[in-house]
């Protein structure tokens, strides 16, 4: 018998972004579902962004520009970067795919924090490389730990800051110690920066500060959750030229859509949504991280100030809300909220943790107070349906 694919896929589960938002929508009859669990921008995109897909539509024949060249133009005058320092990549997604296919072989290691975004164990082990799987030390990515990991096979360690889905963030101090404990002859660093825009720790760092001083780190980051492009999948990693370089001759001639290029370099242009945005989730963050204080939720994260909360207990310990000054906002009538149960599987998850992200400002005034009766908490993976139970 012909063998025709790869016994790693055995090894890999399909990614389970959930059902689509509009197809739940209709199922359950909520125009007003919110989707937390994707941790979508919660204004939308900027109008000029909208306009700028706009006038481009009518280009949509034509292949877009392979080099990403205006877009890495732009980037490059913002970030004090060349732009041969700068791929652009259909999502970060892609991004870290194209890492891995570049860099990694067969036997080759590398360190993961474990858990973390699912993507990185995927685009590993694609490849035939082992995942060094890095426990995360209560919410905290263990750098010691993963140091210790760290062996002559090792070809990347992968840093998520802040991490996702444990919120935490890595500080300068502890970073620059890491990257300088690897040695003169390091293996990649990814440090995946997705949320760095809703950090408001002041010492968080810049990740591209630190590209002069170690070579081989490489930075990743996306138009999809500050800038509202999740849609178009638009993500950039920055780095050295040479692994830039390395990048490109594995990524495809034309990999960031024509739409994509003209609404993140509109994107880049409006600073003001880019800063709404951040005020928008820093402020529900707050808002929401007091609320779920009052009704017992754990507060041990807030000193980090990170985008995500952990909201133990069922969705329905939510209702116990009182008095709350946003409560009129009941009357808009039945919304709902999808979030993502954390799996039990996760060494953290306690198996009833959600994730959520921000919701329109609107919003959380609605979920927090809201009775069992009119909350539907759905889960965006297969269990949407007994989600209702709920109800
Ligand atoms: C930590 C992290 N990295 C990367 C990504 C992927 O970003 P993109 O939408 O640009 O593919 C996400 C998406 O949610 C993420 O949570």
């Amino acid at each position: 018998m012909r063998r025709l694919w790869r016994p790693v896929l055995d090894r890999i589960a399909p990614y389970d972004a959930g059902k689509p938002l509009e197809l739940l929508s209709a199922e359950l009859g909520l125009p007003a579902l919110v989707r937390l669990s994707a941790n979508e921008n919660p204004l939308g995109p900027s109008p000029a962004v909208v306009a700028a897909i706009e006038r481009d539509a009518p280009r949509v024949h034509l292949y877009p520009d392979g080099g990403s060249h205006a877009l890495r133009d732009a980037l490059g005058r913002r970030l004090g970067l060349a732009p041969d320092q700068i791929v652009i990549g259909n999502g970060a997604d892609e991004l870290l795919g194209l890492i891995a296919w570049a860099a990694f072989d067969p036997g080759d290691e590398v360190v993961v924090p474990q858990p973390s975004f699912e993507p990185y164990t995927t685009v590993v082990t694609l490849t035939g490389a082992e995942v060094r799987q890095s426990p995360l030390a209560g919410y905290e990515m263990d750098l010691d730990d993963m140091l210790r990991r760290v062996t002559a096979r090792t070809k990347a360690v992968i840093l998520c800051s802040p991490h996702n889905p444990a919120t935490t963030i890595v500080r300068e101090g502890p970073l620059t110690r890491f990257l300088a404990a690897l040695g003169d002859d390091p293996p990649l660093v990814v440090l995946d920066e997705a949320y760095r825009d809703f950090v408001d720790d002041p010492d968080y760092p810049d990740g591209v500060s630190l590209l002069a001083r170690f070579p081989r780190l490489l930075v990743l980051r996306t138009f999809s959750k500050i800038a509202g492009l999740a849609g178009l999948r638009v993500g950039y990693v920055l780095g050295g030229a040479d692994a830039m370089d390395r990048l490109n001759r594995a990524r495809a001639p034309y990999n960031v859509n024509r739409l994509g290029q003209v609404a993140a370099l509109a994107a880049l242009e409006d600073r003001e949504h880019r800063e709404r945005t951040r005020e928008v989730v820093l402020e529900e963050r707050r808002f929401l991280t007091t609320e779920l204080g009052k009704r017992g939720a754990p507060r041990r994260h807030h000193r980090a100030r990170r985008r995500w909360r952990r909201v133990p207990g069922p969705p329905a310990d939510l209702d116990r809300a009182q008095g709350d000054e946003r409560a009129p906002a009941r009357s808009a009538g039945p919304r709902a909220v999808a979030a993502r149960p954390a799996p039990r599987s996760r060494p953290t998850s306690d198996g009833r943790t959600r994730k959520i992200g921000t919701a329109p400002p609107d919003f959380h005034g609605t979920m927090l107070p809201c009775s069992r009766e009119e909350s539907i908490w759905s889960a965006s993976s297969s269990c949407s349906a007994s989600s209702r139970s709920l109800a």
